[in-house]
């Protein structure tokens, strides 16, 4: 059984230490991440950046308890997410991690309010404070007028608005982004990453990853990989690699 410990002051929310990862496509290998050393602390409002198939989306779905790493360790809010089974894996992304994609990723048959609900239901909330935290969840990204309408019947933005507010409807520690505005135009882009900017202001953690300066420029740090190492870090934390190394 693992415990999970009081969030402290200081104290980092993701220690991640020599992680690396190999994809294995038939006889091809690719090695992705090769040594990441990372940490973030709580209240931390981290950009990723770097080109293309520089292992970014990797290292957010080992951060995501969604894929495994092959070498290295990796404690998420005092956890060790080393050596679990799937199922404790699936427990721990549900209860201390929110999700947003760039394809948004909503349920179409279900209204906004039902897709904010979702997560809900799998954790057992009852059907009244489910219908009440969603509501607070939807006035939070500025869609109570819409709460009732389909995903296909409201604009890019307003999607990714619905996204977040079911990502963070069951307040998670975490809350990763995978190019949240890559799909948006600027306008769309800029309410987007206001509604992070608020949620960051209230606590929360967010590691967020984007191809554009501009988006980059509302996180607090940024981390820059490339070929699978990260090559720079604006907190100082990671020196800089040296060519080759
Ligand atoms: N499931 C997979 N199987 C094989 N190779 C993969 C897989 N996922 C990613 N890769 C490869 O790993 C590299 C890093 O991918 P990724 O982490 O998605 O990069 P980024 O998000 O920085 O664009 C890419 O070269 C990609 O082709
Ligand atoms: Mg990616």
């Amino acid at each position: 059984m693992t415990e999970k410990t009081d969030r402290m002051i200081d104290q980092p929310i993701i220690v991640v230490r020599d992680v690396w990862k190999t994809y294995r496509t038939g006889q091809v290998e690719f090695t992705a991440l090769k040594g990441i050393d990372l940490d973030i602390a709580a209240g931390e409002f981290t950009a990723i950046m770097g080109p293309s198939g520089s292992g970014k989306s990797t290292l957010m779905n080992i951060l995501g308890c969604l894929d495994r790493k092959d070498r290295g360790t990796y404690t998420l809010n005092g956890t060790s997410i080393t050596d679990m089974t799937p199922n404790e894996l699936a427990q721990i992304r549900n209860r201390e991690i929110g999700f947003v994609f760039q394809s948004f990723n909503l349920l179409p048959k279900l209204n906004l309010l039902e897709n904010v609900e979702l997560p809900m239901i799998y954790a057992d909330i009852n059907r009244r404070e489910r219908n009440e935290r969603a509501h607070e969840a939807l006035q939070m990204v500025g869609l109570i007028p819409w709460a009732k309408h389909r995903p296909n019947e409201i604009s890019g933005g307003q999607k990714q608005r619905a996204a977040i507010a079911r990502a963070v409807v069951l307040h998670p520690a975490l809350l990763l982004a995978d190019e949240p505005t890559g799909n948006l135009d600027s306008q769309s882009a800029g309410e987007v990453m206001k509604v992070f900017t608020h949620l960051n202001q209230a606590g929360s953690t967010i590691v967020l990853i984007t191809h554009e300066p501009e988006i980059a420029a509302y996180a607090s740090r940024t981390v820059t990989f490339r070929d699978g190492r990260i090559i720079f870090d604006t907190s100082g934390l990671n020196a800089p690699c040296q060519e080759g190394a």
